[in-house]
């Protein structure tokens, strides 16, 4: 493994003023986000939708890399480019979601694991050979009574830190992201016990596989209250709470935290990033690895009219612009009503 390289890629993906595009929808999710638009999904909407997104003019300067699901990589431009391709040839990195979902955990009611580890080191080989660069595996933390329980939090720290070995092992940067939902009625507070209790368990496995820290980013969620607890909570308190979790249990060998959005409205997931990087003062990048809160105003502007390309890459760059500026701190709300 060459950390050296790795790690410089790692740092690539968290340049100033840059962060992630995830567009790793799987198929199943594709066809919701499709759907809410009134659209069917097919391959073909399915690789357009995706071809606007990364011909976006400018993308580059607040997007490093886009996260990509594995039938776009094997999808082509209408020019007969492959996309991980396309991307680089932009200044762009290519990566490549790798987990396959979750499903029930057996012993665990309620709760889910992850799918994806079997054959894994193959897929990679694969994946490096495609030319990706970095990879994606996502865990699913719910909160609930009872829940997180100690089995789930133990089995999906093991598999990141096994997925993580295998893709520095083929020469990707792994994303390690354990995602605590959003959903709930618990309060700020429990989600930050729980986030910590996660973060603390992941870093210990990833040692104990010899992850090498400095060629990883983590990709959490922010320490917020539950979706259905009706708690109002400041952005600067959001953004102190998660700063002091993170502090306690990431080590500051890692480059970057790039948060996910994790059905947060757009304006708040920018909101509270640069609330965040007004802190100042971290040993690690704090940056984006938006899904939704990138794509929610594009798939609205598009709605699969090939006539409101141009409107929706402009709002694709608008989110990226002003995500930009939210990882320095320059993040106005009166930024939103400017073209
Ligand atoms: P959201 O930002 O929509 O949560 O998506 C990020 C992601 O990649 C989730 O795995």
């Amino acid at each position: 493994m060459d950390v050296a390289a790795l790690s410089s890629t790692a740092q690539s993906l968290v340049a100033p003023g840059k962060g992630i595009l995830a567009a790793d929808e799987s198929t199943p999710t594709m066809a919701k986000r499709l759907a809410a638009i009134g659209l069917e999904s097919t391959e073909e909407l399915r690789r357009a939708y995706r071809e606007l997104l990364f011909t976006t003019e400018g993308l580059s300067e607040h997007v490093s890399g886009v996260i990509l699901f594995d039938e776009t990589v094997r999808q082509t431009a209408d020019d007969g480019t492959a996309f991980p391709r396309l991307l680089e040839r932009r200044g762009i990195i290519p990566g490549i979601k790798v987990d396959r979902g979750t499903k029930p955990l057996a012993g665990c009611p309620g709760e889910v694991g992850t799918e994806g580890l079997d054959g894994l080191r193959e897929r990679f080989e694969e994946y490096a050979g495609l030319g990706l660069r970095f990879a994606k595996w996502r865990a699913v933390i719910r909160i609930a009574a009872g829940a997180p329980s100690a089995a789930a939090l133990a089995t999906d720290a093991h598999q990141l830190a096994r997925y993580a070995a295998l893709a520095q092992e083929a020469g990707l940067v792994p994303i390690v992201e354990p995602e605590v939902l959003m959903d709930g009625t618990h309060d700020l507070a429990t989600c930050a016990t729980v986030t910590e209790r996660v973060l603390r368990e992941v870093y210990a496995q990833l040692a104990l596989h010899g992850v090498a820290l400095e060629a990883t980013l983590l990709k959490p969620n922010m320490v917020l209250p539950g979706s259905e607890s009706g708690a109002d909570v400041a952005d600067a308190v959001i953004a102190r709470v998660t700063v002091d979790v993170l502090r306690r249990s990431v080590p500051a060998a890692v480059p970057g935290i790039v948060f996910l959005s994790g059905g947060q409205s757009d304006e708040a997931a920018t909101a509270r990033l640069d609330a965040i990087n007004r802190i100042g003062g971290q040993p690690w990048e704090l940056s984006f690895s938006f899904g939704r809160a990138l794509q929610a105003p594009v798939l609205r502007a598009w709605a699969g009219d090939p006539e409101n390309r141009a409107a929706a890459q402009a709002a694709l760059g608008k989110r990226a612009r002003l995500n930009g500026a939210a990882r320095r701190g320059a993040y106005e709300r009166s930024l939103e009503s400017a073209a």
